[in-house]
């Protein structure tokens, strides 16, 4: 199972960007690798505006190994979410778990989106599973937004 915490410190940013940059490839808008110099000087402001989760899979009540990352970026009106897990992680049908979490932890207020590249199928699969539903797109990506009515 997945086990949240929290990113507070500049330790832990450091343990998000090693996760964040195995999952570089599957990003919506920067596929670039983050260096610590970069993360260093984001992450002095960033915890203001963003919750920022590493995933932890615990078995057998013990830390085995850091599985993932959860984003979620308040903007004017609406959360936008993202994340992802490392590859020894993946098709385990862990992600429906990360990401029930992060809109779990948004206020039911207001709009829950996120951007998902088309050709990513099984990220997508697990956003419709939680009850997103695509409300844009462009040549590469698609926009989705939770629907509240879903019942998950
Ligand atoms: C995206 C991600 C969170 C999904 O989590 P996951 O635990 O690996 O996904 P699951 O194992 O639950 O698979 C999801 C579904 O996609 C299906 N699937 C996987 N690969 C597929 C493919 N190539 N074609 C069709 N379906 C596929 C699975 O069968 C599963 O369907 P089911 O729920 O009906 O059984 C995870 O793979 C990941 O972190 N990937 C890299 C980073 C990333 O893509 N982040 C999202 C950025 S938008």
């Amino acid at each position: 199972m997945l086990v949240f915490k929290r990113v507070t410190t500049e330790a832990e940013a450091e343990i998000l960007r090693t996760i964040r940059n195995k999952c570089a490839s599957f990003m919506t808008r920067s596929t670039e690798e983050i260096s610590p110099e970069q993360q260093k000087a984001w992450f002095k402001t960033a915890f203001k505006k963003y919750e920022l989760y590493i995933a932890y899979y615990v078995e057998y009540g013990a830390v085995v190994v850091d599985a993932g990352f959860g984003v979620i970026h308040l903007e004017p009106e609406q959360y936008l979410l993202t994340g992802g897990l490392v590859p020894e992680y993946r098709d385990k049908g862990l992600g429906k778990h990360l990401f029930k979490f992060l809109v779990d932890n948004c206020n039911k207020q207001l709009l829950i989106r996120l951007e998902v590249l088309k050709s990513n199928i099984r990220a997508f699969k697990v956003y419709e599973s939680l009850g997103f539903q695509v409300d844009g797109e462009t040549d590469k990506i698609y926009t989705m937004e939770y629907k509240y009515d879903s019942g998950i």
